[in-house]
């Protein structure tokens, strides 16, 4: 059992904090309402969600299944803090007297990850030497050894977030590597986006394996593959299982193998998906195909080497729901090119039978200009980020 001493009142919860892209805290709360109390941005902290009193087998579905964290680590201590560098020892001393001495074996190599938001006269690499420093004289009193320090390949990653005066720690699940990698990129497109920001734009649209999708600016696919995945019940793990760094640290071990089973019975590999996705660029049509084949889910789309102006309506006539990354005319093509895109995407939308266009974009001044002409309305516009990128998720609807 691996738990986290609730302070005040003395009994014994998991918490754990998920992090995600800043603006999808609503969605990634949403989906795992059901595993415990759930704390959108805690703290005022942006791309964070805090569950508490989640049970471990909650918590490791959770981790294989969902398609919209980044990372996630158990809660050991959350405290608050001044923005002086004084509280460094505050922050060692509650390391010091924790119980994660109890829960981890530090023979193995350690790692000290903190993020920092606010103003504050130390960097996250103090807080991170000062913990690191606990652990290393923790071990040192109790086992009489020195814990190995290992910031290249760990075994056991603490992480820790310090924002404003917030100091909250624990020990991460995942390891460096976000989740929205899902490892079946064998083609990346340059401006693709994250596999968890598909998600969420195809939770907006309401997408459900009945929904016949189509992407018509697809890129590296990313968008109808997470749909395919959704679609047959895949778990946002599955092609990395074995790479959790929990692993590596012992935690779990017997129980993670019971779940992955468990829940890999639940996989529809038979399952008819209606998902069409297409792109001007044959290179990313051949690319996107590629990794339809390595995510084990070509069969589920069917792909074309289309502009969107020259889509047929037999294909449009078809469609629920469109949801879609035009090009913002950042990387490519400039802000004329990113116009065009979006009246040829619209000219589509209008001419198709869905109901629902999904888009992401930066330029929300751009898309509201060019939407003046049509008679669709934005009903939801969540603002997020795509990394650094300030985005909005805009979700489009035809008149009755
Ligand atoms: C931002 S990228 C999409 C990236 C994709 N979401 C991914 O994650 O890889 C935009 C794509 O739109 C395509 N595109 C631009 N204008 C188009 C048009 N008129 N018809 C079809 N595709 C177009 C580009 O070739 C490019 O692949």
């Amino acid at each position: 059992m691996v738990c986290d001493n609730k302070e005040d009142e003395g009994n014994y919860t998991l918490k754990v904090m998920f992090s995600t892209e800043r603006g999808i805290e609503p969605f990634l709360a949403r989906s795992i309402s059901g595993a415990g109390k759930v704390y959108p941005a805690p703290f005022s902290f942006k791309g964070r969600v805090l569950v508490e009193d989640i049970s471990e087998l909650s918590l490791l579905r959770l981790i294989y299944r969902n398609p919209l964290y980044h990372k996630a680590y158990i809660v050991m201590g959350n405290i608050s803090i001044s923005k002086e560098r004084e509280c460094l020892y505050d922050i060692y001393q509650r390391v010091l007297e924790s119980h994660i001495f109890d829960i981890l074996d530090f023979r193995l190599p350690f790692a000290v990850k903190t993020t920092r938001k606010g103003n504050h006269h130390f960097t996250s690499e103090d807080v991170s030497a000062y913990i690191g420093a606990a652990i290393i004289d923790g071990c040192r009193k109790r086992f009489g050894f020195r814990a190995p320090v290992d910031l290249k390949n760990p075994s056991i990653i603490l992480s820790a977030d310090v924002i404003n005066d917030r100091f909250i720690w624990g020990v991460e699940l995942i390891g460096y590597e976000s989740m929205h990698k899902r490892r079946w990129h064998v083609f990346y497109h340059r401006a693709g986006i994250k596999t968890t920001l598909a998600n969420a734009m195809l939770i907006l649209g309401g997408y459900s394996p009945f929904s016949v999708l189509l992407d018509p600016m697809c890129g590296s696919g990313t968008i109808p593959i997470e749909a395919a995945h959704r679609c047959i019940n895949l778990p946002a793990a599955y092609f990395r299982k074995e790479e959790f760094i929990f692993l590596k640290a012992g935690l779990f071990k017997d129980l993670w193998f019971d779940v992955v089973e468990e829940e890999n019975r639940l996989i529809q590999w038979s399952k008819n998906c209606f998902i069409f996705a297409s792109d001007r660029s044959s290179k990313s049509v051949q690319g996107a195909l590629s990794n339809a084949k390595r995510a084990l889910v070509s069969d589920k789309i069917s792909f074309l080497n289309c502009d969107v102006k020259d889509l047929e309506n037999s294909l449009l006539s078809k469609i629920d729901i469109i949801v879609t990354n035009p090009p913002y005319g950042i990387r490519m093509g400039g802000l004329n090119k990113a116009k065009e895109s979006l009246i040829s995407l619209f000219n589509a939308f209008e001419e198709s039978c869905a109901k629902t266009l999904v888009i992401i974009h930066p330029n929300v001044p751009l898309v509201f200009e060019v939407l003046a002409k049509y008679s669709f309305v934005v009903d939801k516009k969540i603002e997020a980020y795509n990394g650094n990128l300030r985005v909005a998720l805009l979700r489009l609807i035809k008149p009755f």
